[in-house]
């Protein structure tokens, strides 16, 4: 099971300040299962996502990701397990500076099995995978806001991840890159086998779930 939750709680601020954002979440996600989390803005689907990243760090309830419990890990550790996670986020982060084949294969970086030439491989691969094969020397800046995203995804996949994490993948786009990005993410995830949790407002991209889950005030429903 890539990602198993049990009563997971988690407070920002503290004394006074304190603000529970998530209260006793329980969950699981099997291999090749796509989950979509929806609910209000504010409920903490974000927050929740930083934890299963293991880019947030926790203190109530048990997170498994892969196999590996997320609490009480040295960074070293919490650095391989983000290794094994695709990253999705609204806003693309792709890197201006560099041109598309290079943004792709930052996805590869710090991968033990890591060499150029097989970088470039595979990088041209998951660019032909999300239409975009022969966008590998353009810049960021020259592509759309979907083409931007559909790169964003190559990124996330080239890593051949366990899981992807995405937030809001789509929110940015017209319905018709939306529509790509979500089905591409779908079919390639698939392929790879790897588990998908989607946190989205987006109606249009729901029917790429296999599990519907929402999020209302810190806790969490199977719809
Ligand atoms: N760094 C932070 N410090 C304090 N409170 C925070 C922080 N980040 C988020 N929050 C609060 O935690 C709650 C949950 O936020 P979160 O970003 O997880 O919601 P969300 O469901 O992703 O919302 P949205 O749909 O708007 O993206 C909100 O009330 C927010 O104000
Ligand atoms: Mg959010």
């Amino acid at each position: 099971m890539p990602v198993s939750v049990r009563e997971l709680a988690y407070t920002y601020g503290q004394g006074h300040l304190a603000r529970k954002v998530l209260k006793g979440v329980t969950f699981d996600v099997a291999d090749g299962e796509v989950a979509i989390i929806t609910g209000p803005s504010g409920s903490g689907k974000t927050t929740l996502l930083t934890i299963l990243g293991a880019l947030r760090t926790f203190d109530e309830g048990t997170v498994v990701v892969n196999g590996v419990s997320l609490q009480d890990q040295p960074t070293a550790e919490l650095l391989r397990i983000r290794q094994r996670i695709g990253f999705v986020f609204q806003r693309h982060n792709l890197l201006k500076s560099l041109p598309v084949f290079e943004n792709v294969e930052s996805g590869l970086h710090l991968l033990p099995e890591s060499d150029t030439e097989m970088n470039r491989a595979r990088a041209q691969a998951m660019l032909s995978a999300v239409g975009l094969g022969d966008r590998g020397n353009d810049y960021p800046a020259t592509m759309s806001g979907g083409e931007q995203q559909r790169v964003a995804v190559a990124r996330a996949l080239v890593r051949m991840p366990d899981l992807i994490i995405a937030d809001e993948p789509t929110a940015a786009l017209d319905s018709k890159s939306g529509r790509l990005v979500a089905d591409l993410t779908r079919d390639i995830a698939g392929k790879l086998g790897c588990a998908v949790i989607v946190a989205t407002h987006d109606e249009r991209i729901f029917d790429i779930a296999d599990t519907r889950l929402h999020m209302e005030d810190g806790r969490l429903v199977k719809l």
